[in-house]
């Protein structure tokens, strides 16, 4: 499935629609690219900035995880609720720290990996060749695109510009019935303390209950799992 071209992915979207003409002329090796051209410049920047930060941060993610905090992975992976069957997406996967606790439930085909650093992706397609991947800004995926069961936001959500259209794009890739899954193994006050170091990179913090809410006004999506522990913090919605 990983190294299926880019047209047998998306097979009517790659005639249909010149904007997302897939092919590139540095394919990452196994990876569908889509092509990140954001109509909107402040977006586009923003997801610059964030490659470049996380292309220099693949030695960084490769470092041995504490116990402790892998038994809040686990804990992360559980809340999704994944059926054997089920399609995912691991947004922002970095270089796929979240991977083997995802496979205990689903197989590696069905888990797909999508980030915009190129070398972060790069990393986890190298760890776990058999995950599609997909290279780009997930405020790209049009519905077209896919429609997965499952996504999963795991120390990501805080990174993006625009979580409302974060949510946007969610509703619009998932299956009905699909669920999202935000999270956080250290916690919103880890989250607050990298947003005042570096709000470039982090411009958001995790939204409390009542923040969800304002997120999710007019949207057809419900909170309906919620925990904010000092170092573990979980949102599941549902469509
Ligand atoms: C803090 S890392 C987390 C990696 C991984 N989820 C984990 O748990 O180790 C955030 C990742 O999200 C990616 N990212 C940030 N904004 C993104 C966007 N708009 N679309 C896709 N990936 C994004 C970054 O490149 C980076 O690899």
């Amino acid at each position: 499935m990983s190294q299926l071209p880019i047209t047998a992915f998306v097979p009517t979207l790659a005639l249909r629609n010149k904007r997302f003409n897939l092919f590139h002329k540095r394919v990452l090796s196994g990876c569908t690219k889509v092509r990140m051209e954001e109509k909107d410049n402040s977006k586009q920047q923003h997801r610059i900035v964030q490659s470049n930060i996380f292309n220099q941060q693949v030695e960084n993610f490769l470092r041995p995880i504490p116990e402790a905090v892998q038994q809040r992975m686990e804990k992360i992976a559980a809340e999704l609720l994944l059926e054997p069957q089920d399609k995912l997406m691991d947004v922002g996967c970095g270089t796929g720290a979240m991977i083997p606790f995802l496979h205990k439930y689903v197989p590696l085909s069905q888990i797909f990996l999508c980030d915009c650093s190129e070398a972060m992706l790069e990393e986890a397609k190298k760890r776990f060749p058999e995950c599609p991947a997909i290279y780009s800004d997930f405020l790209e995926l049009e519905k077209e695109h896919g429609n997965w069961d499952k996504l999963l936001f795991n120390a990501v959500f805080g990174n993006f510009i625009d979580q409302k259209a974060v949510l946007g794009v969610a509703y619009n890739v998932l299956k009905e019935n699909g669920k999202i899954l935000v999270s956080h193994p250290m916690g919103r006050s880890f989250v607050r303390q990298l947003h005042d170091k570096d709000p470039q990179m982090v411009p958001h913090l995790l939204p409390n209950q009542q923040e969800w809410q304002q997120l999710l006004k007019g949207m057809n999506m419900s909170l309906e799992y919620y925990c904010d522990e000092s170092q573990l913090y979980i949102a599941r919605l549902s469509k």
